[in-house]
């Protein structure tokens, strides 16, 4: 969305709640964080005033804004907001036909409109979006370098697959539907669907046709469906989101298998990428479905996305639950990996037991692995092979990370078993990896590693 668009939807909005519109300093604050800049030190400059004075002005807007839209708005997720309100907010989008809502979360009463028919004649070219049961995404911050990479392989290069990988908690779910958010309207067709309850090849493209051609009817064969959906990303330009897509492979086997039963979901993958079109699948996991690796390493438009820490952003996440001791929140993101869903089991910890006092909870033996926490990490470890699990209790015990050829002879398999189970715990994203003098050396982040420790002690 352009920026002066963006700019000038919050003048007008500040402009209807408070009659007064956004002065100058107002305006280059919202206009230099929208563009993911470091606002303060810049604009003093400019203005020849000081920072404290543009820090100030800057609480005083985003407490404006938060008034205006509702919501917490911050430096951080003004441009989310924003956008979004855009969007809801703009009428030829909402109560036209020009878009067809079906089953959006975001927006549940907008979408119930009685203005709006309830099955609106489609014309060949309108916005149609169907997030299925997603989940409404209340609060949203940073990733905007994620983001922007991420739009530039859909809209620049066209890319037709994408994983969107990292451990459980991490957001990728989230960061999808700020996406879909995001470019939704260069597309045709938008839907989400998550495949949390593993339904077969055949349910998933009966599914994604009945959303493509609606009434009529749908062919009983897998491969006149396969057929039909390739013909639809042709003809139309679709972003799928199918998340939750470690829910089709399989335990006690190497990472990135299928279940039995859901191979054929490795063939769909395989076309998507290969077969021409002009849309793009995105898929979630937090286990790298084992083509992917194979397809991205081609000259297919076939990417994979590793999303990591949520960085300073997560402070937002400590902030939002009314944490204390702020000086010391940082230590408290780097012990819990910037994982949004780690940070807010253990914020939620805080709060119960600490009155919200960061440094008191640190003066535990670190880190304290919550309940829920340790239930998120039960799922990969549960499918773990016993190599991969030799390998994670000999790591937990390492002061140093190590190289692959020093975990030979410590446990009792072979070299290639022990490299496979290291490749594959890769795959799941517990292992973190560093390069030290041509040598590539493993070890296990303080929450994994305590995990391991509690789990095989
Ligand atoms: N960028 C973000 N801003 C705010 N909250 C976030 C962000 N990313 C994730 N979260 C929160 O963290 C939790 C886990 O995120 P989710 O997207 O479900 O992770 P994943 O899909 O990787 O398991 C959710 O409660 C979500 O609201
Ligand atoms: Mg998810």
């Amino acid at each position: 969305m352009e920026l002066k668009e963006v700019l000038r939807f919050a003048d007008e909005k500040v402009f209807s709640k408070t009659g007064k519109h956004l002065d100058d300093l107002q305006e280059a604050i919202l206009k230099e964080t929208l563009q993911g800049r470091k606002y303060a030190t810049k604009i003093a400059q400019d203005r020849n005033c000081s920072e404290g004075y543009v820090r100030v002005a800057a609480s005083e807007l985003w407490k404006i804004l938060s008034d205006v839209f509702g919501e917490d708005v911050t430096k951080v997720n003004v441009r989310a907001i924003l956008e979004r309100a855009k969007f809801y907010n703009s009428p030829s989008a909402i109560l036209s036909n020009h878009v067809t809502f079906n089953n959006v979360n975001v927006c549940q009463e907008r979408a119930r409109s009685p203005t709006e028919p309830q099955n609106p004649q489609q014309t060949s070219k309108q916005l149609h979006i169907d997030l299925g049961d997603s989940p409404e995404i209340f609060t949203f911050f940073d990733r905007t370098s994620e983001l922007s990479t991420l739009e530039n392989w859909i809209t620049h290069d066209r890319t037709r697959l994408i994983a969107l990988l990292g451990i459980s908690g991490i957001g990728k779910t989230t960061l999808s539907l700020s996406l879909i958010d995001r470019i939704k309207t260069q597309f045709d067709y938008v839907i989400y669907r998550s495949l949390g309850f593993s339904p077969t090849l055949d349910a998933t493209l009966t599914n994604l046709l009945q959303i493509f051609s609606q009434q009529s009817e749908i062919p009983q064969n897998i491969e006149t469906k396969i057929g039909q959906i390739l013909d639809y990303l042709r003809k139309n330009r679709c972003l799928i989101v199918l998340d939750d897509v470690q829910m089709l492979l399989g335990s006690g086997q190497l990472a990135g298998q299928y279940k039995t039963g859901y191979e054929d979901y490795q063939l769909f993958f395989k076309l998507i990428a290969e077969v021409c079109h002009q849309s793009c699948l995105i898929l979630n996991s937090w286990e790298k479905p084992r083509e992917i690796a194979r397809l991205s390493k081609d000259h297919h438009p076939v990417r994979c996305f590793v999303l990591g820490s949520l960085g300073e952003a997560a402070k937002e996440i400590l902030n939002s639950q009314k944490l204390s001791d702020e000086e010391t929140w940082e230590t408290l993101i780097d012990i819990y990996q910037g994982n949004s869903l780690w940070l807010e089991f253990t914020a939620t910890l805080i709060q119960e037991l600490f009155g919200g006092r960061v440094s008191e909870f640190l003066q535990c033996e670190m880190p304290i692995l919550d309940e829920g926490l340790q239930s998120q990490l039960s799922q990969p470890f549960g499918r773990l092979t016993q190599p991969e699990l030799a390998v994670m209790v000999h790591l937990a015990n390492q002061p140093e990370p190590v190289a692959v050829s020093q975990i030979f002879n410590k446990i009792p398999f072979s070299p290639s078993e022990i490299v496979n189970a290291v490749r594959s715990l890769g795959n799941r994203f517990l292992l973190d990896t560093q390069e030290q003098e041509q040598i590539t050396l493993f070890s296990l982040n303080s929450v994994v590693k305590q995990y391991v420790k509690t789990q095989s002690s």
